[in-house]
This record gives structure tokens, C-alpha cells and sequence, in this order.
């Protein structure tokens, strides 16, 4: 496994020798794409595990009694999380499209966050401003969601226990633009033109695979994600094509 040191060698590495940079994304691809696959396989097996013992529930309940029960089901479910998690990086650009009102997305988020920081109970503040009237969207509602939930646990993780965080949506003519805001520690200058290549990462058990995940949704919906960070104000902007 590589340590921090590691990784600051190999990006150094990559800065220096454009050779050394291809070889190692490509190698990183490949590693990447091994992790999904494996993954993937095992989420299968462990998927139809699930189902049988909620049917195996379903008709015998007083299997709940059992001692044990319940935590197994919790860390079946916990298990096939994780492998969702693992296989959504390789599958970033296959879409799944419905039509949905991305309003009525962005708004659930945004209660459903500032739910979640209430329950923390700490000194973050939280507001949006999704406009009205943005019409009918088609894309994966899923993953959008993904994109939005990951932009705001960076933000939240980026302002600590005490901060702004801002969500605001609106349509500009056939682009919708979506911007999180944050007055957090901002972006570390080292780290700016890279943070949404994969693996690139400031924090202690981070993978460094959020914003390169959210990158290759938003482009696969034909938009773009874009990063500014100055004087502890830092906006992410997902502009997106209706
Ligand atoms: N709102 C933010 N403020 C400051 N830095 C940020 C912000 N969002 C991202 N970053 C920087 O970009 C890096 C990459 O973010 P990314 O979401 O890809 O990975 P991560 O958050 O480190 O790990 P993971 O998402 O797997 O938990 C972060 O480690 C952090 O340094
Ligand atoms: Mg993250």
C-alpha cells in the first residue's frame, strides 16, 4: 500500500516527466479499474446473501430474535455499500437517464443536509438558493445527487466545526449552474490544478476519489466542474448542459 510519502514522491514524479505521468495514470486506471471489477464480482454473490435472508426474515420473523441477527443484516448491508461505493468509481460515466426536476433534487439535498447538521450538533451554517422554474433535466439523478453530496462533505469537512456552507442553483439560458460555497480552509495551493484528478488528497484517510468521480459524471453529462479558492472562500461550480 502507498503511504503519503509515497504518493508525494509519485506526484513529484508526475509534476517533473510528462513519460512518468502517462505511465502512472494509466497504471492507476488499470489498478482502478481491477479494484470495480472485483468488486463488482463479489457484490453479486453477496447481493443475492441479502435478498435470501430478507425473504428467509419476511417469512419466519421470529428469526429477529435470533442473537446476532441484526448486526449480521447491518453489516451485509454495510458490506454491499462498500462494494457499491468501490464499483461507482469504474462505472462514473455510464448513465442511467430519466427526466427529473433537478429543483426538487437540489432541494431534498439541501433539507436532507442541513438535517444531518443539526443531528451533529455543530456550528455550521447552512444555506441555498435553488431557483424556481429550472425546468425538466434528463440525466442520472443518482449520480448528480452523488456529485452535490460530495461537494458538500468537502465543504463540511473543509469548515471544521464552525463555518458557512452555501448550495445555490439557477438556469442560464441552456446551462444549469450549480455552486457550492464554502469558508473553510480552502484549497491548499499545491494541490489546486489537481484536486480533481484521482488519488489527490490533503487528508488522513481520504482516497482522493470524490471529485475525480464527480468530474467524470458531470462530463459525462456533457458540463463541467470547476474549482476557485482564495482568502478561505472556496466555490465549486457544476455548470451542466439542460
Ligand atoms: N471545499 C473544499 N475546501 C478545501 N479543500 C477541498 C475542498 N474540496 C476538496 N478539497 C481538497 O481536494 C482534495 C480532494 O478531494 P476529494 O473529494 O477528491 O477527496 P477527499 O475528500 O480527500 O477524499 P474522499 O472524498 O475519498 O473522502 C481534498 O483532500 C482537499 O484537499
Ligand atoms: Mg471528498
Amino acid at each position: 500500500m502507498l503511504n503519503h510519502i509515497d504518493i508525494n514522491k509519485m506526484n513529484r514524479l508526475m509534476e517533473e516527466n510528462r513519460d512518468a505521468k502517462q505511465i502512472i495514470t494509466q497504471l492507476l486506471e488499470n489498478h482502478q479499474t481491477a479494484v470495480s471489477t472485483i468488486a463488482h464480482e463479489i457484490r453479486n454473490p453477496l447481493t443475492l446473501v441479502s435478498s435470501s435472508l430478507q425473504i428467509m426474515e419476511a417469512q419466519h420473523p421470529e428469526v429477529k430474535e435470533f442473537f446476532n441477527w441484526k448486526q449480521t443484516m447491518d453489516d451485509i448491508q454495510f458490506m454491499c455499500g462498500l462494494l457499491n461505493e468501490l464499483c461507482s468509481f469504474n462505472n462514473g460515466s455510464i448513465l442511467h437517464h430519466s427526466v427529473f426536476s433537478i429543483e426538487k433534487l437540489l432541494k431534498n439535498i439541501s433539507v436532507s443536509f442541513a438535517i444531518s447538521l443539526d443531528a451533529e450538533d455543530t456550528n455550521i451554517e447552512f444555506s441555498s438558493r435553488i431557483a424556481s422554474g429550472m425546468g425538466d433535466f434528463t440525466g442520472d439523478k443518482i449520480k448528480l445527487e452523488e456529485v452535490i453530496l460530495n461537494l458538500l462533505r468537502n465543504a463540511k469537512e473543509a469548515v471544521g466545526q464552525r463555518g458557512h456552507i452555501f448550495l445555490s442553483a439557477q438556469r442560464d439560458h441552456n446551462r444549469i449552474i450549480i455552486k457550492c460555497q464554502d469558508d473553510g480552509c480552502g484549497i491548499p495551493d499545491h494541490i489546486i490544478d489537481t484536486v480533481f484528478e484521482p488519488f489527490v488528497t490533503d487528508k488522513e484517510g481520504g482516497t482522493g476519489l470524490g471529485l475525480s468521480l464527480s468530474r467524470r459524471i458531470v462530463e459525462a453529462h456533457g458540463g463541467t466542474i470547476s474549482a476557485e479558492s482564495s482568502d478561505k472562500k472556496t466555490i465549486f461550480t457544476v455548470n451542466l448542459p439542460v
